[in-house]
């Protein structure tokens, strides 16, 4: 694998992969004073995001800093795309500069794909990994996410999988449909009409617009922000309409069943798309996929940089 640009660059066998790499990382870490693995010394990986980001970016530089990567961030307003540099400028200065991977987050679908051609002359570039592509994909999103389904639930297989809310706007509910529907699992969007895509039918998905008829029999719901940043000023329903509707409210969330999960990409609206104590309760999953999310991009870096044949870090 070159560059990790979508889910659809994944079989079952090469995001299973992943999976047992991260799982792999995460063990050898494990009880560590100090975390620090010599997998990518000499390497130079540089994180260049144009939209704000808590838990992938950081996320990220702690993967390359646990491997001994050099990383470097790049922010949008403290580069020269502020004095009017073009994204492919910027990009091809960094490849210029000794990146070996550019992680790449942009409020444009296809930016990172876009930066993945530009940046690959003379059959060198470094690897591209989309962080998170307008409302496109973000791969390493739904690759933790799997990983702590996996943890919690065992095989993926068969599992139903509720993804609830705002679709339309959402790079995780993408990229997480189609990659859990690799794996093996059922998934059920539950969402308004108003914020589902067009072509959604084309999706390897059920749809539902009630959430109450969807959660007795559920292995687990995915709760998605609300993007309100690609809303215009507004949105329908109303965030009070959207909060009694598509909700996980305390009262909703006892109507999983005992051995059910719940996710949360985060940043949480709570009181609004998550209960205060439904984020808190043992159900929720969302600081374990904050974990998660370091040990998959210890696995995705180690896969693009190292390969692998090569030895891992077991
Ligand atoms: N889940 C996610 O992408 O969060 P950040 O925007 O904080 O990176």
């Amino acid at each position: 694998m070159r560059h990790l640009l979508s889910v659809d660059d994944l079989t079952i066998d090469t995001a299973t992969e992943l999976l047992d790499e991260a799982e792999r990382f995460e063990q050898a870490l494990m009880g560590r004073e100090i975390r620090k693995l010599p997998t990518l010394r000499g390497r130079t990986i540089m994180t260049v995001f144009y939209e704000n980001s808590t838990r992938t970016r950081v996320s990220f530089e702690v993967a390359g800093k646990w491997m001994s990567a050099d990383v470097i961030n790049v922010s949008a307003s403290s580069s020269s795309t502020s004095k009017g540099e073009s994204l492919r400028d910027t990009a091809k200065t960094l490849r210029a500069a000794g990146a070996d991977a550019l992680i790449v987050r942009h409020p444009a679908s296809g930016a990172a794909h876009q930066i993945a051609q530009w940046t690959w002359e003379d059959g060198t570039g470094p690897s591209v990994i989309n962080a998170g592509d307008g409302t496109h994909e973000h791969p390493t999103q739904a690759l933790l996410d799997a990983l702590t389904l996996r943890q919690r639930l065992g095989s993926l297989a068969g599992r139903r999988i509720a993804i609830v809310g705002d679709v339309l706007h959402s790079r995780v509910a993408r990229s997480n449909a189609h990659l859990l529907a690799t794996l093996g699992a059922q998934v059920v969007l539950v969402a308004p009409p108003t914020l589902l895509p067009v072509g959604v039918e084309t999706w390897p998905v059920e749809i539902s617009h009630s959430l109450d008829a969807e959660l007795a029999a559920v292995d687990a719901v995915m709760l998605l922000r609300v993007q309100a940043e690609r809303m215009n000023g507004g949105f329908f329903p109303s965030a009070r309409e959207y909060s009694i509707r598509y909700g996980l409210s305390d009262r909703r969330s006892a109507l999983l069943a005992d051995h059910a999960v719940v996710l949360h990409p985060g940043p949480m609206l709570r009181g609004m798309e998550i209960g205060f104590s439904v984020a808190d309760s043992s159900k929720a999953t969302v600081l374990q996929q904050v974990s998660n999310g370091v040990h998959m991009r210890m696995a995705v870096l180690f896969t693009l940089l190292v390969g692998t044949e090569s030895e891992g870090p077991a």
